[in-house]
């Protein structure tokens, strides 16, 4: 664990791996435009590298090292919703290595709304970080969910927990359509409010546009099997991990949680119960069916991550 920013910068400046705190999760530091620190990142965490990380900024002044051509869609959208979390992919300035975006001719930029992470970045510059989870594990939310998965061979900064527990929305503004790419707690309907256009969603008839190539990895899965609860579902296996949030279980011999409508709460601990019902060896988890006529922002993305666990 590092105990302050300067030990950070410090870690990052001489081209190692640092776990940062987020809002949404937990990411994988490195100084983007460092190519041996950014490879790294990949090996670490075990990620395929076709698959482009976020650069994540500070201030506006990085941005303009980054992206070129900003369109005044993305300059409303970083006012409303910078520091936070919204990823815009633009069009890449050719500084940034291509290790960063897989070859592609745009970049994901985001800045966090997370103090600790902020001053950092001002210190280092722009730092790519895809979320800190070992590939093929749910993304970290507390700072023991990096130590458990790297075996404490990875610095981490405590941030204590990230307060969405999912992660950012990504949404492509490099073309003339806004497309969003991930689903997150900025929602299309909150986007189109403020460029005032439709938004479309890249599952265009249930496939994935290949423009958003980590949508294809099924990284949000715990090794349980993940279920949908049905209200009308009365046989439930007694050796299963359950999550609730409208029905409260009166049957005290099952393991279970529930969230009274508390949405975001249940968000902030989805990763959280995955790694635990694995830890505690349990095979099924099962979730009670949500409706995406509920009115909460988190509702969308929260209803694909599980969605994703479940395919
Ligand atoms: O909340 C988050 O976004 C977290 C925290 C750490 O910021 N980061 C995160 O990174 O979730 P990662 O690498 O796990 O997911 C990034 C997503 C992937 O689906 C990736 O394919 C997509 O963003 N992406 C990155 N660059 C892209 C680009 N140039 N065009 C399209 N998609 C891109
Ligand atoms: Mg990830």
């Amino acid at each position: 664990m590092i105990s302050s920013i300067e030990q950070a910068n410090e870690l990052i400046l001489s081209g190692n791996v640092v776990a940062i705190p987020t809002e949404t999760v937990y990411g994988l530091a490195a100084d983007a435009f460092n190519l041996v620190a950014v490879e790294k990142t990949f090996k670490i965490k075990g990620r395929p590298q076709e698959n482009p990380l976020i650069v994540h900024i500070s201030n506006l002044a990085q941005l303009e090292q980054i992206a070129h051509d900003i369109p005044d869609d993305a300059l409303r959208l970083i006012k409303a919703f910078w520091p936070g979390p919204l990823t815009i992919v633009l069009k890449k300035k050719p500084e940034v290595p291509d290790i960063v975006t897989a070859g592609l001719d745009t970049v994901a930029v985001r800045m966090p709304n997370h103090d600790i992470t902020l001053a950092l970045i001002e210190k280092t510059g722009p730092l790519t970080a895809p979320s800190a989870n070992k590939s093929g594990k749910p993304s970290p939310t507390k700072p023991e969910h990096i130590i458990a998965d790297y075996d404490g061979s990875v610095s981490v900064i405590d941030g204590g927990h990230c307060k969405i527990g999912i992660e950012s929305t990504v949404v492509d503004l490099s073309e003339d359509d806004a497309v969003i790419l991930r689903p997150g707690f900025i929602t299309s309907e909150m986007i189109s409010d403020i460029i005032g256009k439709n938004v479309s969603t890249s599952e265009i008839k249930g496939e994935m546009k290949a423009k958003s190539p980590g949508t294809r990895y099924t990284h949000y899965k715990p090794k349980a099997q993940v279920k949908w609860l049905d209200e009308t579902d009365t046989d439930w296996p007694s050796k299963s991990y359950f999550l609730f949030h409208t029905i409260k279980p009166k049957r005290a011999e099952i393991n279970y949680y529930y969230y009274n409508r508390d949405y975001s709460a249940f968000a902030r601990d989805l990763y959280d119960h995955f790694r635990t019902a694995d830890h505690l060896g349990y095979s099924q988890i099962f979730i009670e069916k949500l409706k995406n006529s509920l009115k909460h922002p988190i509702i969308p993305a929260l209803i694909d991550r599980i969605q994703r666990a479940i395919m």
